[in-house]
């Protein structure tokens, strides 16, 4: 796709509903006695593959654009699935169904894309047999294909590692399956979407800064989810906005969950000219509309505890950062390589095409601003939905035309990303 610079952003959109709240409110209602009703679902490739996956265990699930129903009978009515579980390109789908799956007493296999098939499952797959699930799969459960035959299951205290919402998520769901009770502590809080929507379920927990306890045997009951806009979506208008001149753009109703907003607290240190007008009506997750105006932006460094706040936004902050005056440095980021493609390696090597000064790091990359982008260059998203986003954002600054290889991948989070770009920029 060819891509060129626009002179100016103007107008109002709607984000599309989260992601990682989209997929929760499938798998739960799924779980959960009666019917519950979902609105503004992401009908993103990645939401879709869960819908999927849980039809194909015997859930009755109405999907109509943003408008999702799941008739959910509880977690005991789940069935085998009579074929592979595919999940595409979606980790949150794998590794939550895998909490899930290693309690139900059935067999079952599952497996993704060619990206998924890179992923690490071992950070999942181990704490799961701690609790006594019978998981398999390449090179020892690292690897999809992955197989599960369910077993019963023992509550652990686990220390995880890493901070990740979705090995967290995933031991949480064996814990809610497990005799006893299961706590999870992280390094740094990682987004808590999960406890948010289990309590919301009428599931109790116990929280206590980066620990989080369940005690099994607790049966889930159907509720009504409204979906916020996804902050992570929203990230690439918000950069757009700050970066191309004459712009002003309105984000409406976008998810303020203060695990979800590193991404905010960044812009707002680098000096971007940002509004927050949080909704009086948020229930379970906040939510509110954000207002981005053209900035003059200075660098940052960015680690630690914010990481998990804002590791899905660091390919768009970036690019962000080319237009800084200074040096931003960005560490203590390695699960950046982990992703949906090593995001270190894809965000350098093509920013770098477009001309941009920038270095790789053993967690992290320093960008050197504020450089003018040549452009004129052929990338690619590399089948990454959020390369292909922030190259689509790059091009509205790039002095040359450039051309995006593989932007359907885009289509894993945001399908409607360059109708609303063209929209903002009068190009539709
Ligand atoms: C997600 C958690 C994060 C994030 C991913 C979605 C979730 O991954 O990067 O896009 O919905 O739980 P990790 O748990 O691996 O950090």
């Amino acid at each position: 796709m060819k891509r060129e610079k626009v002179q100016a952003l103007n107008g109002e959109i709607h984000i599309p509903g989260d992601k990682s709240i989209s997929h929760r409110s499938v798998m739960f209602g799924a779980l959960a006695k009666g019917t519950t009703t979902v609105k503004n679902f992401l009908p993103g490739a990645d939401c879709l593959s869960t819908i999927d996956c849980f039809r194909k265990m015997g859930v009755r699930i109405e999907q109509n654009g943003s408008d999702v129903v799941i008739h959910g009978n509880g977690i005991d009515s789940l069935s085998e699935p009579e074929s592979l579980l595919d999940v595409g390109n979606s980790g949150t789908t794998i590794r939550l169904m895998l909490g899930i799956l290693a309690g139900r007493p059935f067999y079952s296999a599952v497996a993704g894309d060619e990206s998924i098939a890179k992923r690490p499952m071992k950070r999942v797959t181990e704490p799961l047999k701690q609790m006594g699930a019978k998981i398999d799969g390449r090179a020892g459960g690292e690897f999809t294909p992955l197989s599960v035959s369910g077993a019963s299951l023992k509550g652990i205290d686990y220390v995880s590692p890493v901070a990740s919402a979705q090995i967290k998520s995933a031991v949480l769901l064996a814990g809610l399956q497990a005799e006893g009770t299961t706590t999870v502590t992280e390094p740094h809080k990682s987004r808590d979407h999960t406890e948010r929507m289990l309590s919301a379920f009428g599931v109790k927990l116990s929280e206590d800064q980066t620990s989080v306890s369940i005690t099994g045997g607790q049966k889930l009951t159907a509720a009504d989810i409204f979906v916020p806009g996804d902050i992570s979506s929203a990230a690439f208008f918000l950069a757009v906005g700050a970066m191309v001149p004459n712009s002003k753009i309105i984000l409406k109703n976008v998810g303020l969950n203060p695990t979800r907003t590193g991404v905010i607290d960044v812009l707002k240190n680098m000096g971007a000219k940002l509004e927050i007008k949080p909704s009086a009506d948020s229930s379970a997750e906040p939510y509110g509309d954000l207002v981005i105006e053209t900035s003059s932006l200075k660098a940052v460094e960015i680690g630690g505890d914010i990481i998990p706040r804002l590791i899905d936004e660091i390919p768009i902050i970036a690019l962000l950062a080319t237009q800084a005056e200074g040096t931003t440095v960005i560490k203590d980021a390695a699960e950046l390589k982990v992703k949906e493609t090593n995001r270190i390696d894809t965000v350098v090597s093509e920013l770098r095409k477009l001309g941009a000064e920038i270095e790789p790091t053993a967690d992290g990359m320093k960008v050197y601003g504020k450089q003018t982008l040549k452009g004129g260059a052929t990338v690619s998203s590399h089948g990454d939905h959020r390369i292909g986003m922030m190259l689509g954002i790059a091009s509205c600054i790039t002095e040359e035309p450039i051309e995006i290889e593989q932007t359907d991948a885009i289509h894993v989070s945001y399908p409607t990303f360059f109708k609303h770009l063209n929209k903002l920029s009068n190009k539709s």
